[in-house]
């Protein structure tokens, strides 16, 4: 028997046939209609490779094979009823995911699952273009894969059989829907990103829309409906502020709709009646839906489109139950051949890979943003009081460990921690370096200048990094962008719905739009607020506290006469040193290095890039990790028996 299946203590649905083997069966959960319209769209963003699904989250544990059987009968409805479907992705496909990263190259397996499902629009993101053989990949490949969907408004690459620059994929593309004959024009942008590698040339959104191409495709009259997918957020956008105001300069009543993404939340903006735009989450957690009614068509004799048509939105939580429901179907029905035989090529990929291969078993969850820090069950304090204080302790020099909280991308879940999980966790591959000989009274302030905690503020943290091989956005772990009632992903462990009962208690929320008012919802994860208002998620949720965590932690080790003093907690004692040396190493993951040099030419000890070297023969974050997890005793994967 494998480890790879989390015990759940809710309600379960019958047993079901697709999705992969170890994947927990989805919950029970009351549901919200999908609001079918004259066209339709589902919408996948951020995917980072996560095309097997969920694992350990029961509520968004269905893969790539269910979402192609899930399109197959939406599809199928639209021919029925004479309506349209149309899919579309916007981009980082690529990168989070031990499907994506485990194989050499990356995506051996992954890039050929995607491509079996039937995409209309579809775009880049700023991960496919970090790597120069990233992007040429993907124009050798992925491009030819997605033919006549894939667009790409406003980048170029330098061809890597003869140099040179030319558009990655189409600028643009004109087609007619099959059953409504509605004429669409659609755009793939991506925003004005600056850290790919040098085969890539992304042109300012605000520069590309001046480009002839452009004008002539937005003159264009005999058009119902213009599409703007990107990678992009859908909020706070200058490139799509940039886009609407262009196509209404020439084209005032048109409607139009956006595809976003990028920021990794469920999001659904208001430009005007006649636009809006969808964002649709992150890691296959999310299957946007939206419907459009009223719109003109090219067919002679057609009613007049509605003066304002009527745009509506589902985010659909990624789980067999709701699959179904939204499709119609049953575990009897639902699978399509070639979604079955897709989720078979994932779970084959995955047994190659040997994602289920388990370093260890956590013994309770750790959470990174749903829980304060520091606490217990925080990740963060986790790893500054026991991983990597275990990690250097081999160091006789006092030293001062930093890290930055984005090197750590999701939560752990109680149970088996596999090969799987280091690529989930911290999929970054920033190696660990050091600058010796710092004195003390700098080096212990440099953690409170990342933290933006002291006196002096450094200056925009974007404008400081040149190495730009990875998101200014994971310097610090993802927090709700919105506000205190926007949460995440769902999670259904004991412990966590205990935790969840008190939050419910604590937010005192009651979800509008509920049908039955005594209908309490069992399901945590998310509870969306956006222009249309709170009824957005098709599974009614318990809400899910967030909290704010620092950009970086740090850990002293091998500091003189320490004193050990019990700062919190009955479990975990927070060492305070009393005593402090003269000067210390610092040591920290190269992702923040330049940050680090900053803050320390800031305290008046100017240290350049030569003055740091590698430690650990340059580990990664999840190198560490992944070693200490091995030779944990309280880690230990409990016998087979007992599991
Ligand atoms: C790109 O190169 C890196 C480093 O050699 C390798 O790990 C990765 O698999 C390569 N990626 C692709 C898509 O070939
Ligand atoms: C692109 O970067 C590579 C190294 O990554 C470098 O060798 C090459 O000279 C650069 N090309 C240009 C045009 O800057
Ligand atoms: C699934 O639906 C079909 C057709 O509606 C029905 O005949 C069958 O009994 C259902 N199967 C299950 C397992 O509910
Ligand atoms: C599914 O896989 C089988 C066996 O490899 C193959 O014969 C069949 O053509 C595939 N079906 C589809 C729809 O891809
Ligand atoms: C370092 O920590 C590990 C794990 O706790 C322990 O096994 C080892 O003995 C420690 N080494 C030193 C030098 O303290
Ligand atoms: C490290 O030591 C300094 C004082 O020397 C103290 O202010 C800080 O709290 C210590 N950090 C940790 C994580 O113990």
């Amino acid at each position: 028997m494998s480890f790879a299946r989390v015990p759940l203590l809710l309600a379960l649905l019958h047993a079901v046939t697709a999705e992969q083997p170890s994947a927990p069966s989805p919950i029970a959960a009351p549901l919200r209609e999908l609001p079918w319209g004259q066209l339709n769209f589902l919408h996948t963003t951020d995917t980072h490779g996560w095309h097997g699904g969920h694992l350990q989250e029961a509520q968004y544990s269905a893969d790539w094979g269910d979402y192609i059987s899930f399109a197959h009968h939406l599809h199928k409805r639209a021919d029925d009823d004479g309506s349209d479907l149309l899919v579309v992705d916007t981009g980082d496909r690529v990168e989070g995911n031990g499907l994506y990263d485990a194989s050499n190259p990356k995506g051996k397996y992954d890039l050929d699952i995607v491509k079996q499902q039937s995409i209309d629009v579809l775009t880049v993101g700023n991960h496919e273009l970090y790597q120069r053989n990233t992007s040429d990949r993907e124009f050798n490949k992925v491009v030819p894969d997605f033919k006549n969907s894939y667009i790409a408004s406003n980048l170029d690459i330098y061809n890597p059989k003869n140099g040179e620059r030319t558009p990655m994929a189409q600028r643009f593309r004109k087609f007619t829907t099959k059953n409504q004959g509605i004429r669409v024009i659609a755009f793939g942008f991506i925003f004005n990103f600056q850290g790919n590698a040098n085969n890539t040339v992304v042109q300012p959104v605000e520069e590309a829309i001046k480009e002839q191409w452009f004008k002539d495709a937005i003159d264009d009259k005999e058009v119902d409906l213009f599409l703007v997918a990107g990678h992009v957020p859908v909020r706070d956008s200058p490139e799509f502020d940039a886009v609407y105001k262009a196509i209404r300069d020439s084209n005032w009543d048109t409607p139009i709709v956006f595809f976003g993404g990028h920021t990794h939340i469920r999001d659904y903006r208001k430009f005007e009646k006649k636009a809006w735009a969808l964002e649709s989450g992150r890691y296959m957690e999310t299957l946007g839906f939206l419907s459009i009614s009223g719109l003109g068509t090219g067919k002679k004799d057609e009613v007049e489109a509605a003066a304002s048509p009527d745009y509506k939105r589902l985010y659909i939580d990624n789980n067999l139950y709701s699959l179904y429901h939204h499709s119609g179907k049953n575990a009897s029905t639902f699978d399509t051949e070639l979604g079955k035989n897709v989720t078979k090529a994932i779970h084959e990929a995955r047994k190659k890979l040997k994602l289920d291969h388990a370093y260890g078993c956590a013994p309770h969850d750790y959470w990174l943003s749903r829980t304060p820090y520091p606490s217990d069950d925080s990740i963060l304090t986790w790893l500054e009081n026991q991983v990597i204080p275990d990690t250097f302790n081999f160091t006789k020099i006092p030293s001062i460990i930093l890290t930055n909280s984005g090197a750590i991308r999701f939560d752990i879940f109680k149970g088996p921690f596999t090969i799987d999980s280091t690529f989930l966790v911290s999929p970054f591959t920033s190696g660990l370096r050091t600058i010796k000989d710092v004195p003390y009274s700098a080096a212990s302030k440099v953690l409170q200048l990342l933290n933006n905690e002291g006196q002096i503020l450094l200056p925009d943290l974007a404008a400081v990094s040149q190495t730009d091989r990875v998101d200014l956005d994971q310097l610090r772990a993802p927090f709700a962008p919105v506000n205190e009632d926007t949460f995440f992903h769902a999670h259904t462990s004991h412990a966590h719905d205990l935790a969840l009962e008190h939050h419910q208690t604590f937010l005192g929320r009651k979800k509008d739009g509920d049908k039955d008012k005594d209908d309490t919802p069992q399901v945590p994860g998310y509870t969306t607020k956006d222009d249309a208002g709170t009824d957005g998620d098709d599974t009614i949720h318990q809400p899910i506290k967030f909290y704010q965590v620092p950009n970086c932690i740090s850990s002293n080790v091998s500091f003189p006469a320490p004193e050990y003093a019990a700062a919190y907690g009955p479990v975990n004692f927070r060492p305070v040193h009393i005593s402090t040396p003269e000067k210390v190493d610092i040591i920290y993951n190269e992702f923040i290095e330049n940050w680090i040099l900053l803050a320390l030419e800031y305290l008046g000890e100017k240290r350049e890039k030569k003055d740091t070297s590698a430690v650990l023969e340059g580990k990664s974050m999840t190198d560490v990790i992944s070693d200490w997890i091995k030779k944990s005793p309280d880690w230990a994967c409990p016998k087979e028996k007992d599991v």
